[in-house]
C-alpha cells in the first residue's frame, strides 16, 4: 500500500488571508527580480543559494530560462516599468539559438520565455520567437509514436533521445496550441493534442498519481516501459511529476477544450490535494520513506498553485471551483509564511534530490510559479491569461 505524507505539519485551514498578505508577497518578489535582474549578466538564472541570493547561471537557459523570461514580462506588465520589459525582451532574445536545440523542453523555454510576451504584451519580438520554437519543436514529432520524444539535448534527464517520454512536456503541447492559433496551421494542433493524449497512457496512472517518464519503440510507438528520471523509484510519485501532470492538463484544457484533458487535470489535482501535508507544501516524493526528515519541494507546490487558480475556473462545477480556490490560497498562503524571505527568495524547492542538485534551494520555476499565483490572487492577472 502506498505511503502517503498527509499527516504531517500544521493544517492551514482557516487562516486570514487578505490581499494585503499577496500584495507584500508581490513587492518583495519583485524586489528579488530587480536583483536578479542586475546581477545576472551572463547566460540565465537557473538556481540560487538561499543565504546568499547567488545565482547558478545556465549558459544558454537549459530547461528553466524561459521561468525567468516569463518573469521579467510579467513584472512588466504588472508594474509598467520600462527596465522589466528592456530584460524580457534580452533575454528573448538569447532563447533564439534554442530553436533548433533538439529537447522537447523547447516547451518550456518558449511558451513561457516568448509566448508570454505575445500575451501580455503584445510584443512582437516575442511572437517572432515563440512561432521559431514551435516550428522547430513540431518538426520533432514522431508520428508513429504520436508523441514528441525528449530529444538528444534534454539536458537534465538520464534517459534521453528518440524513445524516451516525460509528463514535464505535456505543458509543451500549450505552445503549439497558441501557434496553431497564431498561425491557423492545424498540424500544430494535431501534434498538441495526440501528444497529450499519448502522455495519458505512457503517465497518468488510474489512481490519479503521475508517473515521470515511459520508454517507447521509435519505430512502432509501442510503450515499453514507466519509470522515472528524478523520483525515488519507478512506482513513486515523485512530486515534480505530479505538479507537471497537474499544470500540462490544465494547460491543455485551457487552449484546446477537449474534456478529457480536464478529467485528467482533475483527477491528478485531486490525488494531490488528498496527499499533500496538512500544511499543504509537498516533500520532494511522497514516497519517500524518511518523511517528514526529508528535503520538501516548493517548486512543486508552487506549480500546483498556479493550476489550481486555473482550475477554479475550469472546473466543470461550482463545488469544485470553490474546492480548487480555497485549496490554492491557502497553499499559496503556506508558501508565503513559511519559505518566502524578506528578501522575496522562495527557498526549499528540490531540483534533484538523487544526485544531491540544488535539493533546498530557490529554483526559477518555483519562483515563476508563485510569482504568476500572487498576481492572480492580487486581481493582477486572469488565472487563463497566460
Ligand atoms: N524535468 C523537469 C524537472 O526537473 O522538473
Amino acid at each position: 500500500s502506498r505511503r502517503t505524507s498527509r499527516g504531517w505539519g500544521p493544517a492551514v485551514r482557516g487562516e486570514p488571508m487578505s490581499s494585503d498578505l499577496w500584495r507584500d508577497a508581490l513587492s518583495r518578489m519583485l524586489a528579488r527580480v530587480d536583483q536578479t535582474g542586475r546581477s545576472v549578466t551572463q547566460g540565465f538564472p537557473h538556481f540560487a543559494d538561499p543565504a546568499t541570493g547567488a545565482w547558478t547561471t545556465s549558459p544558454a537557459g537549459d530547461w528553466t530560462g524561459g521561468f525567468w523570461n516569463a518573469m521579467c514580462w510579467l513584472a512588466a506588465r504588472s508594474t509598467g516599468e520600462t527596465r522589466y520589459r528592456e530584460w524580457a525582451l534580452r533575454w528573448t532574445e538569447r532563447l533564439r539559438p534554442r530553436v533548433h536545440s533538439d529537447t522537447v523542453f523547447r516547451g518550456f523555454l518558449f511558451y513561457y520565455g516568448a509566448v508570454t510576451g505575445a500575451l501580455l504584451l503584445n510584443s512582437a519580438l516575442a511572437r517572432e520567437v515563440a512561432l521559431a520554437g514551435a516550428r522547430g519543436l513540431a518538426a520533432s514529432y514522431n508520428p508513429r509514436a504520436e508523441a514528441l520524444p525528449l530529444g538528444s539535448d534534454a539536458e537534465e534527464a538520464s534517459d534521453v533521445g528518440t524513445g524516451e517520454a516525460n509528463v514535464d512536456t505535456v505543458q509543451g503541447g500549450a505552445l503549439l496550441l497558441w501557434a496553431f492559433r497564431a498561425t491557423g496551421d492545424p498540424m500544430l494542433r494535431e501534434i498538441a493534442v495526440k501528444h497529450a493524449l499519448r502522455h495519458i497512457e505512457f503517465c497518468a496512472r488510474a489512481d490519479g498519481s503521475i508517473c515521470q517518464s515511459a520508454s517507447f519503440d521509435p519505430e512502432t510507438g509501442k510503450m515499453l516501459r514507466r519509470y522515472t528520471h528524478k523520483g525515488i523509484h519507478d512506482d513513486s510519485t515523485w512530486a515534480r511529476a505530479q505538479a507537471w501532470g497537474i499544470v500540462g492538463y490544465t494547460h491543455m484544457y485551457q487552449w484546446e477544450r477537449e474534456p478529457r484533458f480536464l478529467e485528467v487535470a482533475c483527477g491528478a489535482a485531486d490525488w494531490w490535494l488528498a496527499h499533500a501535508p496538512r500544511d499543504r507544501v509537498a516533500f520532494w516524493d511522497f514516497d519517500d520513506p524518511a518523511i517528514p526528515r526529508t528535503s520538501r519541494d516548493t517548486s512543486a507546490t508552487a506549480i500546483v498553485t498556479a493550476s489550481l487558480l486555473k482550475l477554479a475556473e475550469l472546473a466543470p462545477s461550482e463545488a469544485k471551483r470553490r474546492e480548487y480556490r480555497q485549496a490554492a490560497e491557502e497553499t499559496a498562503a503556506a508558501l508565503v509564511r513559511d519559505y518566502l524571505t524578506p528578501a522575496g527568495i522562495l527557498t526549499h524547492g528540490c531540483y534533484n534530490k538523487k544526485i544531491g542538485l540544488a535539493p533546498q534551494h530557490e529554483l526559477i520555476w518555483g519562483s515563476y510559479y508563485l510569482f504568476e499565483s500572487l498576481h492572480v490572487l492580487a486581481g493582477r492577472l486572469a488565472p487563463t491569461e497566460i
